[in-house]
């Protein structure tokens, strides 16, 4: 489901725009392509199975679609909010939910978020915009997620937990009720996050505690996927 017929153009020849783009194809919604600053080094068109998708140039030209609902496919919180800043208050964003998702109390989503398959949200709950949550995750009763947070696989959050705005919160991590994670703070895969963590701070493991930072392996391009160039699944491996 998405929440308006405009035709969409991705931000981002990403692995996040991999995952979306099967789920616009369900819902029949027309793709007019894809904005990306290293489209110089990008192919015309993406590749198959995705080649319906034109590579339509870089970000800085995306009022030359105004008729476009824009989507953010980046999935680095800190990237992913540069990029919204840069689009600017007046750009307009569409809203990708998996037909799968479970909202029965029909809770809040902000506008730019993208919810892939089995997320649920239970009741009184608000995502705000530009969050991403990756499949499996569940967000319990009077949770808050901050814009452009980014839940991924099986993330589970107890009943009121607070995620800051930009903070990222890594596959099966869980959080205990009532726990605020900071803004732009990491959580690491599988931690069992006991108590509030702070702004900006890495925690991980059983139960989290704080990660010394390393900045130069946090910016090693290596470390994500995400913002790779376009391959396909063969060249990825
Ligand atoms: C927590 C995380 C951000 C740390 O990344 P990093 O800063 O590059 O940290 P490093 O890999 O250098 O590890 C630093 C230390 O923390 C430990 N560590 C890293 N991730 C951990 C985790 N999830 N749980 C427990 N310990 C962890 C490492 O073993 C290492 O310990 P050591 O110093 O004793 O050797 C990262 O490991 C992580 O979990 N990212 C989330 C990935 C994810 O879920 N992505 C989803 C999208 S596909």
């Amino acid at each position: 489901m998405t929440t308006d017929g405009r035709p969409v153009l991705l931000v981002g020849a990403s692995g996040l725009a991999r995952e979306v783009l099967p789920l616009l194809a369900e819902e029949g919604r027309t793709v007019l392509g894809v904005l990306d600053d290293r489209y110089a080094d990008l192919p015309p068109v993406l590749p198959p199975p995705y080649d319906h998708v034109p590579v339509l140039g870089p970000v800085s030209s995306a009022p030359d679609h105004p008729d476009a609902a824009l989507l953010l496919c980046v999935g680095p919180s800190p990237v992913r909010a540069a990029l919204r800043d840069r689009l600017g208050p007046s750009a307009g964003f569409a809203t990708v939910v998996d037909r799968s998702v479970r909202n029965p109390a029909a809770c809040g989503i902000g506008a730019g978020s993208i919810l892939m398959a089995h997320v649920v949200i239970t009741a009184d709950a608000v995502l705000g915009e530009h969050v991403v949550a990756m499949p499996g995750v569940t967000v319990t009763h009077d949770c808050v997620v901050g814009d452009v947070a980014t839940l991924a696989a099986g993330v589970a959050l107890g009943g009121g937990v607070v995620v800051g705005p930009g903070a990222y919160l890594g596959m099966n991590a869980s959080v205990h009720p009532g726990v605020r994670v900071g803004a732009g703070a990491t959580v690491g895969m599988g931690a069992v996050v006991l108590h509030d963590v702070p702004d900006g701070e890495t925690w991980a493991g059983v139960p989290a505690r704080r990660l010394v930072p390393r900045p130069a392996r946090v910016a090693d391009p290596r470390r994500t996927t995400d913002t790779q160039p376009f391959r396909t699944a063969q060249e990825a491996r």
